[in-house]
Parts: structure tokens; sequence; C-alpha cells
């Protein structure tokens, strides 16, 4: 990794290149190697079901440090410390992001799943089988009160429903967190060394990567307010990650058993639960001169 990408998050490069290699050759090949397959399951990002699903708390009670993303808006201020969870993937062998008409080719829903993990050749006992499976299923779930969902398969989809949101004639950009050294710790004490800063952001479209054969992203956006901040940490081993972080206001409608009331020890809709994103999570936000 040259000091080059530096300020870059390593998926927002990926996305350009890609979008690059996409216009330039139009569809590539559909195959998979082996290593893809492999790094779509150590891709497997529990954000969804960490922010989602409905874990029973005794799966809390051994914390996994993948939950260490929650904080409080108290939290949110120069000098303090706290232990979080980055986990530092090879984006080079991250799923590729297929151009939107490969990418519509391919059916996406759980009832065909069987059809699916024949053209991947995947056995229906395979931890790949299940990583598709539960990413199927979180795609499906009915979001819950307020919030829009929708996972995009292809660059131009996730663009299209950011539109939607944003508004179709509002100017967007993107923000993500970006390591800016090698440290390759996935969880330690970070300090928070700068004044957070807000992000202007309105409305908001956060997409998460999903553990699937090619890059799908769980995009999601609630009515209910949200603040956006670029948090600057910096590590005990010296890590310096430019952070980007959520606080929802609301949580009144999110369920008991969400992973942050455990971590933080409250209660739905008590006080605003915060959140780093990973690098690899894309933050969709207005650009502050549309308005
Ligand atoms: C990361 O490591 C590589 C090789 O070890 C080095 O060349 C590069 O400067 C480092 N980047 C940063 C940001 O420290
Ligand atoms: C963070 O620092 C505290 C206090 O020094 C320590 O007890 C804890 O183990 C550290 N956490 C991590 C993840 O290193």
């Amino acid at each position: 990794m040259g000091s080059g990408l530096a300020f870059w998050s390593p998926l927002l490069h990926l996305l350009l290149l890609l979008l690059l290699v996409m216009c330039a050759q139009g569809t590539g090949g559909r195959k998979m190697s082996e290593t893809q397959l492999e790094a779509t399951h150590n891709l497997m990002n529990p954000m969804d079901q960490r922010i989602h699903a409905h874990h029973s708390s005794s799966h809390m009670d051994h914390m996994d440090p993948s939950v260490m993303i929650f904080f409080t808006i108290k939290d949110l201020k120069v000098g303090k410390t706290m232990a979080v969870y980055f986990p530092k993937r090879d984006t080079s062998k991250s799923p590729r992001l297929l151009p939107r008409t490969e990418a519509d080719s391919i059916p996406f829903s759980s009832e065909q799943l069987p059809q699916l993990l024949q053209l991947f050749s995947f056995s229906k006992d395979s931890p790949q089988a299940k990583a598709m499976g539960d990413t199927l299923r979180q795609c499906e779930m009915e979001p819950i009160k307020g919030e829009t969902k929708f996972c995009p398969t292809s660059l131009e989809s996730m663009l299209d429903f950011t539109h939607g949101i944003l508004g179709s004639n509002t100017p967007f950009t993107v923000v993500a967190t970006a390591h800016l050294r090698n440290s390759t710790t996935h969880f330690q004490n970070y300090t928070i060394l700068n004044e957070p800063k807000e992000v202007f952001a309105p409305r908001m479209v956060a997409c998460h990567t999903m553990p699937y054969p090619y890059a799908v992203f769980y995009c999601h956006s609630q009515a209910s307010v949200n603040k956006v901040y670029k948090v600057e940490l910096g590590g005990e081993d010296g890590d310096r990650v430019e952070a980007v972080a959520v606080c929802h206001f609301d949580t009144s409608d999110w369920s008991p058993n969400h992973a942050s009331f455990s971590v933080l020890r409250i209660k739905p809709g008590t006080s605003p639960v915060c959140h780093f994103f990973p690098a690899d999570n894309l933050v969709w936000v207005p650009t502050s001169t549309s308005v």
C-alpha cells in the first residue's frame, strides 16, 4: 500500500478504478477465483446484523470486539479515549463490482438461492452459501419505521437509490473512513485528536458492504435526525484514522436487542447512539454548496 493511497479510502479508490475500467471495457468475465470467494466470506460484515437484526442478549454476553464501534454523543470530544474495532481488509481481494447490465442479469432473491449456489458453484452447506443466504435475507427484510433501504448490486443502482433519497437535482458526495497508517491492529484504544467536524448532511444514505460473490451494498436512510462527523483518531500503536461516524438521535424504533444498547448499556430512545463506519462503507451526503 503506497502512502499515495493514504488520503483515499481504499474502497473509494477501488470504486473509481472500477468505474474507469467499466467505462473503458464494458462487461468483464464472470469467473470468480477461489481467493475472491474466500475473501467474500472473510469480508462478512456483521454491520447490518448489528444495526438491524434481532440479536438475543445472551449472544452479547461474551462481547465480540466487532461491535465495539458504538459510542455516545458525550464521547465525541477531543481527548476522549475509547476502544474501537476497525476491520483492516485487503481490498485487493474485495468482491468485484459488476456493471449494472451484468448485475441485473443475475437473480437476487432468497427464493433463487439454490440456482445461485449452482451458478457460483457453492455447495449448499458451504460458508459461502450461508453468507449468501444471510445477505439475501438481510436485503429482503422489511425496513424499520421511517427507514428506506435497498441493496444495490452495482454502482449505477447505488447512485440511483441515492439520487432518489437525496433528490434528483441535489449534487452529492461520498465520505468514508480512511486509514492513514498501515496498522494491522483491528481492535485498540483510540483517542480523538481534534474537534470532530460535523459533515453537512440534512439527509444521508449509508451503504454497508455485504458478503456476496460480487459487490453488494446494503444502503439505507432514515427520516429521523442523524448527524455525520469526521473524527480524527490516534491509536495506541500509532495508527491514524480519519473516521466517519454517524449519531442517530432517535433510536426509539430500534429493536431493544440491538447490539448498541448492550454495548452502551442504554435503552432504545433514551439517548443518541453513534457509531464509526468501517473503511469500506460509503456515506452519501449532499454537497454543502447545494442549499
Ligand atoms: C505503508 O507501508 C509501506 C510498505 O511497508 C510504506 O512504503 C508506506 O509508506 C506505508 N504507508 C504509510 C501511510 O505509513
Ligand atoms: C484500553 O485502555 C484501557 C485502560 O488503559 C485498558 O484497560 C484496555 O484493555 C484497553 N483496550 C484495548 C482494546 O486495548
